[in-house]
């Protein structure tokens, strides 16, 4: 049974007028590597941590800045907010089709609360804490092509023509704010598009950024800011030492004009400064130590990297259930096309890289689980082949064949066809970023023995389940996540050595 809302009762829970408070007891447990008589055995001892939640529970008026605004997936979610707002319907070939949020977790999943006579009841994930509704949104943003949303929107072809029509008088006087735009990190094909850029030095163009952001928030009129890039996938930047891999060098390279800052670095350099938070939805290391760093200094929380959206969120549940079944993959071999303009971008190599590193680290985690299945350091080949093909346009293919060793030498594979309609994938996911981070920053929690409230980690780790090369705190690492440290073991740190290596 479904449940709209409802209110908790408890003596761990307290409604004030501001918060909600809560008390959480988290039973876990805690490993210790024992010496007991001579030899070495790990010990397992449960343990309860008393964590204390508040919640404010005012929800702002939010403005999401998008980056790369008059993309596929920047047209396809502001279209797709105000079709919901609206209350539009359009006719389709099959029926006459509402607006709605599926894909979306925060709108459109339910979470067990309970039992009721028997029966399973369900409420909505966003009943659960005061969130924003995403059709109160206001949106806006940068983007290196000045085309109004409404072409940006016909541009993408993704929306039905009956629909793109009724979009259209709302979208028309919607134009991007000048991007950061930098040949050197983007594909030469994206150079046509380039007409509505910043100008200056770095410096100048992180200090219009931040004036971009303080005239949207007073003239729209709203509380917080949360801005999100999904502009295209950019060529990784060399981490070198004195170079960006301390807060002081990423700002002394800033006051040099350093080449190799990217212009999604200075986008968040601009945020983090303003303390506006922060998302990358592409797979590039725009998050270079000194940015995590200055994150961490300035308490603002950044997030990313790569929306898990289509085929990768298959391969790690497909993965997980395999491994956590007991069965060996061997082999993962995943194919794309695509004819978007992220394709077109895509087939430089320079770029694809960014995007193979970050589709390639999602079974690590799973791998590194199972001691049974895999020796130390031993991995299934996974290999991912992404091609341009303009005539599928943005609904993008995705062919993976998983092959997996079973019982007694036997062999098994398991073969997918999966249509991705990218940007419909993508537009809820990039709505849920937003909406969870802003919640984020409304959470303060306290564990046993901390004397204060603090907030959640400036890398936020919660969004993580989003993306598909999820940026954590150092703290936390494991397997295939990115970490400062992952960065400094993988040669990032080295001067004049790149994280790309050959
Ligand atoms: P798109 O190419 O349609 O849109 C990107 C937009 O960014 C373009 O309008 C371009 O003019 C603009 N742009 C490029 N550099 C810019 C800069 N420095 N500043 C401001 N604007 C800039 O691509 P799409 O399909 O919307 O995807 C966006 C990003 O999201 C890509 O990097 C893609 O890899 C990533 N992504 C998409 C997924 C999906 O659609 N399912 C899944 C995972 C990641």
């Amino acid at each position: 049974m479904f449940i709209e809302n409802f209110k908790v009762e408890s003596p761990n829970v307290k409604y004030t007028e501001n918060e909600i408070q809560s008390v959480y007891n988290y039973e876990t447990t805690e490993l210790v590597h024992e010496n007991k008589n001579g030899t070495y055995q790990w010990v397992v001892k449960p343990k309860t941590v008393k964590y204390e939640f508040k919640t404010d529970t005012h929800v702002p008026k939010l403005g999401v800045m998008l980056v790369g605004w008059g993309g596929n997936n920047g047209s396809t979610l502001t279209g797709g907010v105000i079709a919901n707002k609206e209350g539009i319907s359009w006719a389709t070939k099959d029926k006459v089709q509402q607006a709605n949020y599926f894909g979306s977790l925060t709108q459109a999943s339910t979470i067990r609360i309970g039992s009721y006579n028997g029966e399973e009841i369900y409420a909505p994930f966003k009943s659960l804490l005061p969130m924003v509704n995403p059709n109160d949104i206001v949106f806006g943003g940068w983007d290196i092509s000045d085309m109004n949303l409404a072409d940006a929107m016909a541009r993408a072809k993704v929306f039905d023509m009956d629909l793109q029509k009724q979009l259209r008088p709302y979208m028309e006087s919607m134009v991007p704010l000048p991007g950061i735009y930098d040949p050197d990190f983007i594909a030469a094909n994206q150079g046509e598009r380039a007409n509505n850029v910043i100008k200056g030095t770095k410096k100048e163009q992180v200090q219009q950024v931040i004036k971009d952001i303080k005239e949207f928030k007073e003239k729209n009129k709203v509380d917080k800011v949360v801005v999100l890039w999904t502009a295209n996938t950019e060529r990784y930047s060399n981490v070198i030492v004195g170079l960006n891999d301390t807060v002081e060098s990423l700002m002394a390279s800033l006051e040099k004009n350093e080449s190799e800052i990217s212009p999604s670095t200075l986008y968040a350099i601009a945020c983090v400064l303003e303390n506006v938070p922060f998302i990358n939805g592409s797979p590039q290391n725009t998050f270079v130590p000194g940015l995590i760093d200055l994150a961490i200094q300035r308490n603002c929380l950044i997030g990313g990297d790569d929306f898990k959206s289509g085929q990768t969120k298959m391969k790690s549940v497909l993965v997980d259930f395999l491994v956590g079944a007991g069965i060996k993959p061997t082999s993962i071999v995943s194919y794309n096309h695509l004819g978007n303009n992220d394709g077109m971008n895509l087939s430089a190599p320079q770029t694809f890289r960014s995007k193979e590193i970050s589709k390639s680290n999602v079974v690590d985690d799973m791998v590194s689980s199972n001691g049974i299945l895999y020796e130390p350091g031993e991995h299934p080949d996974h290999v991912v082949v992404i091609k341009y093909v303009p005539y599928v346009g943005d609904s993008k293919r995705a062919m993976d064949e998983y092959t997996s060793e079973i019982f007694m030498g036997g062999k098994n594979t398991i073969v997918l066809h999966n249509t991705c309609e990218d940007s419909l994938l993508a537009a809820p996911i990039i709505l849920d970023l937003v909406l969870l981070a802003e919640l984020s920053t409304r959470i303060q929690f306290k564990a046993d023995g901390e004397g204060k409230f603090h907030s959640f980690h400036p890398v936020a780790t919660i969004l993580s389940y989003l993306t598909k090369a999820p940026l954590v705190s150092s703290t936390r690492h494991t397997g295939g996540e990115r970490t400062v440290q992952a960065a400094c073991n993988a040669g990032e740190h080295t001067k004049g050595q790149h994280w790309l290596g050959s």
